[in-house]
């Protein structure tokens, strides 16, 4: 299985024949490298309905055919604008070619366009592909329920650790403790000022605190597992 960070929030998986987009923020998203015409995925997950989450889901669906899974709200919202949609809720497992996900809970705000249109609630995501269970926490705060999400037997968990929007980085290292993943990736920094951060430090105190390995990529830098 190659995982590949797009940057932000927004990664690629394949494994074979098989491609998914989690978290589409590309065009507009300062520290992409690459363009959405670059994926050719066959499910696009996504976490909640702000804007550097859904970021190019629809017109990559549109192009591509892919399946966007997110919660149910979202996904109606997402299906009217012409995406090809599979809208599930918390504790739903939903498959797509090559794998499956769980969509679990997590603490954040989802509201969509100008008008700030509320969509639902945001999910992480318990990610099944490529032989590994990779744990997409989305935007949240620390909460004592990750635990359970780490009873899933996590290989990789993909956190945030700006601060501001989310859990920060000693927050963060809390919620590795609680998951219990043999990776760790940090997420969703240093993409605008506000969460600006040094991964560096992180992986210090992930390492000290915990029995995870972190692993920092760089925007657009790929990892095979
Ligand atoms: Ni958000
Ligand atoms: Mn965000």
């Amino acid at each position: 299985m190659r995982l590949t960070y797009i940057a932000h929030a927004a990664f690629y998986l394949e494994s074979g024949d098989h491609r998914v987009l989690v978290d589409p923020f590309i065009s507009g998203n300062p520290l992409a490298k690459h363009k959405p015409g670059d994926f050719h995925p066959q499910a696009i997950l996504i976490t909640h309905a702000h804007g550097d989450h859904v970021g190019d889901a629809v017109e990559i669906s549109k192009r591509t055919g892919a399946v966007v899974i997110s919660t149910f709200e979202l996904g109606e919202l997402l299906a009217r604008q012409g995406a090809h949609t599979n809208a599930g809720n918390h504790g739903g497992t939903l498959s797509f070619p090559g794998g499956s996900v769980k969509l679990v809970p997590a603490w954040h705000t989802s509201s969509y366009g100008e008008n700030f249109l509320a969509p639902g609630v945001p999910a992480g995501l318990v990610v099944r592909f490529g032989g590994k269970t990779i744990y997409f926490a989305g935007d949240t705060c620390l909460f004592s329920d990750m635990k359970l999400i780490g009873e899933e037997g996590l290989d990789i968990a993909v956190v945030p650790i700006g601060d501001h929007y989310t859990m920060g980085p000693a927050d963060a290292v809390k919620a590795v403790r609680f998951l219990e993943p043999k990776i760790v990736i940090p997420c969703h920094y240093n993409t605008f000022p506000p969460i600006k951060q040094d991964p560096h430090q992180f992986k210090q105190m992930v390492e000290e605190q915990t029995s995870a390995t972190c692993l920092i990529l760089a925007p657009g830098e790929s990892r095979d597992f």
